[in-house]
């Protein structure tokens, strides 16, 4: 039986309840964190929480717990949950208060947090890269938060999803910014471009290490938009996430990204991504 954790307990997912006053139910008025735990270790940990405190701070929500309180309880769910590759998922919500777009005064925030097992990356991802489509961003204007209002990203990922599309990347004037779901990268004349860390995009922890195994082998990496033209001309297209890795996308709008296969750039990166995860070193 696995366990989930809210307001400092440990409960089953059958009795762990919400009051349906909770502003993160009727405003969604919150903000979480997804952390891929691989062999019963959390990966990347001190970047999730501090990317947690940044969007606490972003909305104006205290944090509940301090980092070392996450980690005994992070800690404790992983074991509980039977330790192995999870999906950890953390959420924070202002709290339960009267129905009021104003913040309340003197709330505790509400802390949930649940554990899942990890969908290991399907094999076809890996020979074959997946399809994406795009779509026009149609996200705010804080999308650095990683806020639990996900209508647009749930949206857009249907849309990908009815189109037999892995994932959605999203153009904003004319320009690249990420997926629905995962920060986007291209690859022209052999280096990598992603958008800049500002509020068109979500700081992914991902890409932070992307970049940084990028710089320490010597791949030429950018910080920089490209245009829509840009991404279908590239040569490569990648997508990344915690849950997905970095994935090839090699059919963009029913078209062959180069040869239609994951290209060469993918291939080094992903290697050094897999060593990096086993080893924990760029
Ligand atoms: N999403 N951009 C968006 C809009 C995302 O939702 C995500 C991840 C990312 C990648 O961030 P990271 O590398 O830190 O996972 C970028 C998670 C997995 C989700 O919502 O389930």
């Amino acid at each position: 039986m696995s366990k989930v954790y809210l307001n400092g307990e440990f409960l089953d997912p059958e009795q762990a309840k919400v009051s349906v006053f909770d502003r993160g139910f009727l405003l969604g008025d919150g903000v979480y964190e997804v952390i891929p735990v691989y062999d019963g270790r959390c990966f990347e940990l001190s970047g999730h929480l501090t990317r947690l405190q940044a969007s606490l701070d972003g909305v104006r929500m205290k944090n509940p717990h301090s980092n070392a309180e996450w980690e005994v309880m992070i800690d404790k769910l992983i074991e509980l949950n039977g330790g192995g590759d999870q999906s950890l998922y953390l959420q924070v919500t202002r709290g339960v208060a009267p129905r009021d777009h104003v913040f309340p005064e003197g709330v505790t925030p509400t802390a949930f947090a649940m554990s899942n097992p990890l969908q290991a990356v399907p094999e076809k991802y890996k020979t074959q890269g997946a399809a994406a489509i795009t779509l026009a961003d149609i996200r705010w204007q804080n999308c650095n938060i990683k806020a639990i209002t996900l209508l647009p990203n749930s949206l857009l990922k249907q849309q990908a999803h009815e189109a037999g599309a892995l994932e959605a990347l999203l153009i904003r004037d004319g320009y690249l910014t990420e997926g629905a779901a995962s920060n986007a990268y291209v690859v022209i004349d052999g280096s990598i471009y992603t958008a800049p860390k500002d509020e068109k995009v979500l700081p992914g922890i991902t890409r932070d290490v992307v970049v940084d195994i990028a710089r320490s082998n010597n791949i030429p990496l950018f910080e920089q938009a490209v245009t829509e033209q840009q991404l279908k001309d590239a040569d490569e297209i990648w997508i990344s996430s915690s849950t997905k890795e970095v994935v090839a996308i090699t059919q963009l709008d029913n078209s062959a990204v180069s040869d239609g296969l994951p290209g060469p750039v993918w291939k080094k990166m992903d290697a050094l991504y897999q060593q990096y995860k086993q080893k924990g070193a760029v």
